[in-house]
C-alpha cells in the first residue's frame, strides 16, 4: 500500500510516498481503509524536528508514517474484536500514527462509528481539533462577560475556540495573521479581530479591553505568548497554554502570576488521553456540532501525494480549519 514517510526530519520536501507492506490488525485492533487523514499542526512540528527539543515528546523511529486522525472504513479486525465491525464507517485518533496511507490500524477502544449527520471530514475536524477545542474552554472556565483572547483564531481548534467562547456568552478578541483569516473569526462571531505580526496589536487589544482580558488560549508560544500574558485581567486573569506554534516556548515572569494574582495552566495529550475524560470530551464535541452550537471549519483537501504541499501551506501559514489529505 501507498504511505507518507519521512526519512530524516527536514522540510516539507522529507515526505515521500512509499510502498510499504499492508499493516495486520494486532489484538484488540482494527484495519481501516482510509478515505480521509487528518492534518493536525503538531504532525508538521514532528516532520520537521522542532518536537526534538521538547525532553517530554518522544522520537518517533525512522522512517515514520505520519497521521494520527483517520476516517475510513473497516476491512479487518484483529484478536478480540468482533465481526460486526467490518464494513461500520469509523472515525479515530492511532496514537501509534500512520493515517496518512491507504491502510492504517486503530485500536478498538479509540474508534467510533461515524456520527450521524456528520461527514468524514467534520467528523475528522471534531475527533482532534474539536476534543482539543472543548477541553481548553473547559479547563478555561470561560463565563459570560469575561474577555476572551483566542490565538490563531482561524485555525482547527482556534476557529472552534472562537465558537466555543461566544457561545459562553464572551466578548471574543481573535488573533491572527492577515485579512482573509481575520475575516473568517469575525465570521464566527468574534467581537474583534486583530493581526499579531502587527507590532501594535497588544495595545490594540488593550484599546477595547481596558482592564485586560480574563482568558488567554494560548497556542502560539513565543512573544505572541508573553504579550498575551501581559494583558490578563488582574485577580484571576487565566491562561490555558495548548500548544507552541511559533516553535518556541513561553516565557512567564513567574513573579507576576502572584502579584497580579493571574494563573496560567496547560492542556495537552497527558490529560486528554484519559480514557474517560477524552471520551466525554470526544462526545460533547459532537453533540455540540450536531445541535449546530459548533461547526467545523473545513480547510483545503489534499491528495496523499501531496502531503509536502500540505505540510508547506501549514508552514506558509495559509490555512485555514480543518485540512485533510485523502488517498
Ligand atoms: N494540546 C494539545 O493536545 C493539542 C492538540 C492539537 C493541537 N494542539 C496545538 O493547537 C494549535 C493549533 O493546532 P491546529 O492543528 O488547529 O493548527 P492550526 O491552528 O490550524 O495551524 C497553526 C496556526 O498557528 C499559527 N501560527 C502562529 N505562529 C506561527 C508560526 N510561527 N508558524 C506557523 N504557524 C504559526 C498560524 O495561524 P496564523 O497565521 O493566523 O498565526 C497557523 O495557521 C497548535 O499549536 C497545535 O500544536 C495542541
Amino acid at each position: 500500500m501507498r504511505s507518507v514517510r519521512f526519512h530524516d526530519y527536514g522540510p516539507p520536501e522529507v515526505l515521500k510516498v512509499d510502498d510499504v507492506p499492508n499493516p495486520e490488525p494486532g489484538e484488540g485492533q482494527l484495519l481501516v481503509q482510509v478515505s480521509a487523514a487528518g492534518i493536525s499542526y503538531a504532525e508538521i512540528q514532528i516532520r520537521g524536528g522542532v518536537m526534538e527539543q521538547f525532553a517530554w515528546f518522544p522520537d518517533p523511529p525512522l522512517p515514520h508514517a505520519l497521521g494520527f486522525e483517520v476516517a475510513g472504513t473497516v476491512v479487518k479486525v484483529g484478536e478480540g474484536v468482533g465481526d460486526e465491525w467490518v464494513g461500520r464507517k469509523v472515525v479515530g485518533v492511532s496514537p501509534t500514527a500512520g493515517g496518512y496511507s491507504e491502510l492504517a490500524v486503530l485500536p478498538v477502544a479509540v474508534a467510533q462509528a461515524l456520527p450521524e449527520g456528520l461527514s468524514e471530514h467534520e467528523a475528522l475536524a471534531l475527533y482532534g481539533q474539536g476534543v482539543v477545542a472543548v477541553g481548553v474552554a473547559e479547563v478555561a472556565d470561560i463565563q459570560p462577560k469575561d474577555v476572551v483572547l483566542v490565538e490563531a483564531a482561524a485555525g482547527g481548534v482556534g476557529s472552534l475556540l472562537v465558537q466555543l467562547a461566544k457561545n459562553a456568552g464572551a466578548e471574543v478578541i481573535a488573533l491572527a495573521r492577515g485579512e482573509k483569516k481575520l475575516a473568517l473569526a469575525r465570521e464566527l462571531g468574534a467581537d474583534h479581530a486583530f493581526d499579531y505580526t502587527e507590532a501594535d496589536w497588544a495595545q490594540r487589544v488593550r484599546e477595547v479591553a481596558p482592564a485586560g482580558v480574563q482568558v488567554v488560549l494560548d497556542s502560539v508560544g513565543g512573544e505572541v505568548s508573553q504579550a498575551a500574558f501581559d494583558l490578563l485581567a488582574m485577580a484571576f486573569g487565566r491562561m490555558v497554554v495548548f500548544g507552541t506554534a511559533s516553535g518556541k516556548v513561553p516565557q512567564f515572569d513567574p513573579e507576576q502570576v502572584y502579584v497580579r494574582g493571574v494563573s496560567v495552566t496547560g492542556f495537552g495529550p497527558r490529560v486528554f488521553i484519559q480514557p474517560e475524560y477524552g471520551f466525554r470530551l470526544r462526545r460533547t464535541a459532537f453533540e455540540l456540532a450536531a445541535a449546530g452550537s459548533i461547526k467545523p471549519v473545513l480547510g483545503p483537501v489534499f491528495p496523499l501525494a501531496e502531503a509536502a504541499e500540505a505540510h508547506r501551506a501549514f508552514e506558509e501559514r495559509v490555512t485555514t480549519g480543518k485540512v485533510i489529505l485523502v488517498p
